[in-house]
Order: C-alpha cells, then structure tokens, then sequence
C-alpha cells in the first residue's frame, strides 16, 4: 500500500521569459509547444541527494513511520552526485535508516515506475516490509544551456512515496505494473557521456519528434495492459498521474484513454519535466490538495531515454 507522500523543490524558479534572454526562443514558443511556464533550478547546497532525503523524510512524515521501521531506499534518478556510493544509500544515512539497504535504478523518465514495481517485487516476494521509493533529479546539470530544444524542457526536483506491505490482501495497493525497454530506440534520446571518457560532452540530447512519435503509442499500450490485468476499465480510472513531459503528450494519451483532462494529474506547467521524479511529485501535490483520495484508483504511465516505458495501477 503506498502509505506516504512527499516531495521537494528548489526554491529557484526559472521562467520561460528569464530563459528568452538567454536562448533564442520566446514564453509563446516553449507554453504552445509544451505546456510549460516555469522550472525549478537547483542552487548552492541542492543535490540529487539532499532533495531525495528531503522529499523522503516527508513522505516518511505523512504516513508516521519511524525510520527504524524501514528495510529499503529505492532511488530513481539519471543525475546521480556520484556513480556510487548510491543516492539510496546516502538518503540511508541522511534519514537514520539503521538496517536497510538501497540502491539506484537509471532507467531515466520512467525511473519512478521501475523502482515502484521492484518494491513492490520485493514487498511480494516477503524481502521487505516498508519501503521509501524516490525520484531524484538535477537535469539542470546535463543540459546543454545553449541548446534551445533540450534546454527549456526540463526542471529539477524530488518526490518520494512510502510502501509499506499490508496484512489484509484487500483491494488497495499496487495492482500492477509493467516495464518495458528498447535499446534500438538508444539513440534519440541519451546522454553524450560517462565517467572517464572526457572527450564526450557529458548533455542530455534529444531528438524531440522522434521521441513524440513513439511516445503517446507505447503509453497508452502501457496502460491498456495494465488495466487489462486488473480486469479494470477506463471508467474504473480516478485519475491519470502521468510522466510529465509535455502537455501534449499527456493529452495525448488521456484523449486515447477518453479520460477529461479533469481526471489527470498536470504540474508540468510549472515543474517542467523532472525525469523520474515528477510522478511522486505530482502524486504528492494531488493527494496534499485533497484531490486524490484514500480508494481512489491511480493509473500512471512514464516514457524516457532507451527508449524505457511502462505503467503502474494502484488502489489508495
Ligand atoms: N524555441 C524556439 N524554437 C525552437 C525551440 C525553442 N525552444 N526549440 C526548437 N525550436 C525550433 C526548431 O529549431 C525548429 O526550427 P526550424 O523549423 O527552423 O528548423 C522548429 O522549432 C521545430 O522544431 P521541432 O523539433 O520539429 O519542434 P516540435 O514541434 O517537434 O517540438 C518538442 C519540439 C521538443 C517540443 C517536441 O518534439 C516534443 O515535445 N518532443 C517530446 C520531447 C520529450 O518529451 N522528451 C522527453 C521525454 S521523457
């Protein structure tokens, strides 16, 4: 059961109108496109680190657990401060986490719906009980700041949730989930770098309408599978709690989906797109405003660089 709910934001904003003075391209340009208003940049001091244990440690609040009751970090994130030690296992060590253990997941902006499912792996499989899954993300330091078609997408931030294993086999939950992943997809969306090859540039690159064509299609197979092993329908959706990358991908598939735009979750018009952390903090401002509620039914849905893709059905 996802019992907890938190997220963090630099206290940065980044207008379309502040990148125009930068970038050749306009607030008109970036909103029509995309949807977005607004992003939020780290600054001194903020880490994919320090924004996971702070996103963590309030979904920790929210749901009344004490650290000790934890038996593992998950972190999704693509901009790790280091290859290791794991994000997870500083968030370990920042919370007073004594006996978990952690790790990454890089599977980019699907990253959140990865580590969902291999809690939810481990929660099933008895090899833990409570688990803090994050995603983290500081895209604001693998952007090219002078290319004006990745630049103004993306935004930093964390969100976190709390799963926690129940007792009564009810009908909250985690319902299901389903990954998939395409390594021929590699090259239209990827990072130009790694550690030790410093001839490379080390930015996200991106080939925009490659990724839109593939993108509203394999979603809405993700969430016809997921639904379909529920043995639910759309009817039965509460709400869409999608990846946010652009408005119009989101639209995309919630039109697919016959969904109103009334039931799906949007932030990415002032989050811009946080990678593997802008469902937890979409899921964490609609459950705080009162929106989602306790059995409500919540379908989400990520695609990111690999190409990776997939869906998560749960019960509140
Ligand atoms: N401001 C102004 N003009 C811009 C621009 C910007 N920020 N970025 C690109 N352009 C220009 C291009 O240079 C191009 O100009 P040209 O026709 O003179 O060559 C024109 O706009 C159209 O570019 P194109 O890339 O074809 O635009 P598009 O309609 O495909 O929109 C995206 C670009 C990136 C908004 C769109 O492709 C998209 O959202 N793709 C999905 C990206 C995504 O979600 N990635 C993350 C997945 S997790």
């Amino acid at each position: 059961m996802l019992v907890g709910f938190g997220s963090y934001l630099p206290e940065r904003i980044v207008t379309n109108d502040e990148l125009s003075e930068r970038l050749e391209t306009s607030d008109e340009w970036i909103r029509g496109r995309t949807g977005i208003r607004q992003r939020h940049i780290v600054g001194d001091g903020e880490t994919a680190v320090s924004m996971a244990s702070r996103a963590a440690q309030r979904a920790l609040d929210f749901a009344g657990i004490d650290p000790l009751e934890v038996d593992a970090v998950i972190v999704a994130t693509s901009t790790p401060d280091q290859v290791f030690p794991a994000t997870a296992v500083r968030v370990l060590h920042d919370l007073g986490i004594p006996n978990g253990f952690g790790f990454d997941v890089a599977a980019a902006c699907s990253g959140f719906i990865y580590a969902l499912s291999s809690a939810d792996a481990f929660i099933r499989a008895g090899n833990a009980k409570c688990v803090v899954v994050i995603g983290s993300e500081v895209y604001s330091r693998i952007l090219d700041w002078s290319d004006r078609g990745t630049a103004v997408l993306f935004g930093d931030g964390a969100g976190a949730v709390v799963i926690r294993a129940s007792d009564d086999p009810g009908e909250r939950g985690i319902l299901a989930t389903h990954l998939h992943a395409d390594g021929a997809t590699g090259d239209i969306l990827y990072i130009d770098g790694a550690i030790g090859l410093p001839e490379q540039s080390g930015h996200l690159r991106m080939n925009g309408r490659e990724v839109f064509r593939h993108a509203v299609g394999k979603l809405t197979s993700a969430v016809d599978e997921a639904l379909q092993s529920a043995g639910l329908s759309y009817n039965d959706v509460s709400w869409l709690v999608p990846h946010q990358a652009n408005i119009r991908i989101i639209e995309g598939v919630a039109r697919k989906l016959q969904l109103p735009m009334e039931r799906v979750v949007v932030t990415v018009d002032r989050h811009a797109n946080t990678s593997a952390a802008s469902i937890p903090l979409a899921l964490d401002e609609a459950v705080r405003d009162g929106r989602i509620k306790q059995g409500d039914l919540v379908l989400m849905e990520a695609l990111g660089g690999g190409l990776t893709w997939g869906s998560a059905l749960v019960r509140l």
